[in-house]
C-alpha cells in the first residue's frame, strides 16, 4: 500500500491523480485531515484515512499497512510549527512500520527563511532510519502565474536573474514516479524545469497572451518592499518575498538539472507553455 499526506492539497491532489493511472486504486491510501473534502477519492476506492500533524495520535492509525509513503511538506506557519508537523509524521511513519519515505524538500539553493526548515527535515529524517528519498523542488511556475493576468505588469526586485523553476503538475507527477518504483530510490533529487528564465521573458510572454503590452519593472529592494507594505502583505511574507527574489537576482535559482527531465523520461513543461495554457 502507498499513502499521500496532504492529499486534499494542491500538488497532492496532483500527486494522487499520476498515481491513479499508474496503481490501482485499492493499492493507494491518502492522510488528509479533512476526509469529507476526499469523498471523490473513497468513492473511486480510495483508502481514505483521518490524519492530523498537530494530533501525532492520529498518524499511526493512518498509516497503518503502509509501505510507501510521500510525506508533502507541510503548509503551515511559522516554521517552528511546519517542523513539528514534519516530525510527528515522521514519527508516526516509523510506529505505523512504514519501510520507506519520500519526502518533498526544496531546493537546497533557497534562502534561510524558506529553506532552512526543510534542512533540518531532512536531517531528522535521515536520523529517523526510515529508507528515504528528498524530491528536493524549485520555486513553482505556477507561483508566479497566480492571477498575474490581472496585474497591469510586473514588478520585482530580481533584476535580470533567472529561475529554473518547473510547473507542480510536473513535480506531482515525478513524485508519482518515484512513489511507484523502487529503481528510482536514491538518497535526493534536485529538481528543476528545462530552463532558466527572465522576469523580462516572462513579460514578454505575457504580452503574447494578454494581447496588449506586459512589461517587468526592474526595481531596487527597498522600493519592492515598500510596494509590497503598501499592498497590506503581511510583513512575514514581505521578508521571504524580498529573500527569494535577492537570491533570484544573484543566480541562485538559475541553474536547470536535469534530474526532473530524466524522472519523467521528457521534457518538463517551460515557463512559456505555461503561459500559453493560461490564455
Ligand atoms: N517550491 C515552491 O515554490 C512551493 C510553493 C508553495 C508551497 N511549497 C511547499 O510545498 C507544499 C505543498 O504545496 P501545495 O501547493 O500543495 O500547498 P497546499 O495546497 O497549501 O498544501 C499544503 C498541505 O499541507 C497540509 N497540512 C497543513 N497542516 C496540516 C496538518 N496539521 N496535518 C496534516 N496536513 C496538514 C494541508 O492539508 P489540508 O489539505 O488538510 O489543508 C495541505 O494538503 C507546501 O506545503 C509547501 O511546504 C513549495
Amino acid at each position: 500500500m502507498l499513502l499521500v499526506t496532504g492529499a486534499n492539497g494542491q500538488l497532492g491532489r496532483r500527486v494522487v491523480a499520476h498515481l491513479l493511472t499508474r496503481i490501482p486504486a485499492a493499492e493507494l491510501a491518502v492522510s488528509v485531515r479533512e476526509p469529507a473534502d476526499a469523498a471523490d477519492l473513497a468513492a473511486l476506492g480510495v483508502s481514505v484515512r483521518r490524519g492530523d500533524f498537530d494530533e501525532p495520535d492520529t498518524l499511526p492509525a493512518a498509516f497503518a499497512g503502509v509501505r510507501r509513503m510521500l510525506l508533502i511538506s507541510s503548509g503551515a506557519n511559522p516554521h517552528a510549527l511546519r517542523f513539528a508537523h514534519h516530525e510527528a509524521a515522521t514519527a508516526g511513519a516509523v510506529a505505523a512500520g512504514v519501510e520507506s519515505l519520500v519526502y518533498t524538500s526544496l531546493s537546497t539553493a533557497s534562502p534561510a527563511s524558506i529553506g532552512e526548515v526543510h534542512r533540518k527535515t531532512e536531517a531528522m529524517i535521515i536520523a529517523s532510519g526510515l529508507r528515504h528519498t528528498f524530491l528536493r523542488h524549485p520555486l513553482y511556475t505556477d507561483n508566479f502565474l497566480n492571477g498575474v493576468l490581472d496585474e497591469p505588469g510586473l514588478v520585482t526586485a530580481t533584476g535580470d536573474g533567472r529561475v529554473a523553476s518547473a510547473l507542480r503538475d510536473d513535480l506531482a507527477e515525478a513524485a508519482a514516479i518515484v512513489l511507484t518504483d523502487e529503481n528510482h530510490d536514491r538518497d535526493g533529487y534536485d529538481l528543476t524545469g528545462p530552463t532558466a528564465w527572465t522576469q523580462a521573458e516572462l513579460a514578454a510572454e505575457l504580452s503574447a497572451v494578454a494581447g496588449r503590452e506586459f512589461a517587468h519593472e526592474a526595481v531596487e529592494p527597498g522600493e519592492y518592499a515598500r510596494l509590497l507594505r503598501a499592498e497590506e502583505v503581511p510583513e512575514g511574507l514581505v521578508g521571504v518575498l524580498l529573500d527569494i527574489h535577492a537570491t533570484i537576482a544573484g543566480g541562485g535559482f538559475a541553474e536547470v538539472t536535469g534530474e526532473l527531465e530524466k524522472l519523467l523520461g521528457r521534457a518538463p513543461r517551460t515557463m512559456a507553455e505555461a503561459v500559453r495554457a493560461l490564455a
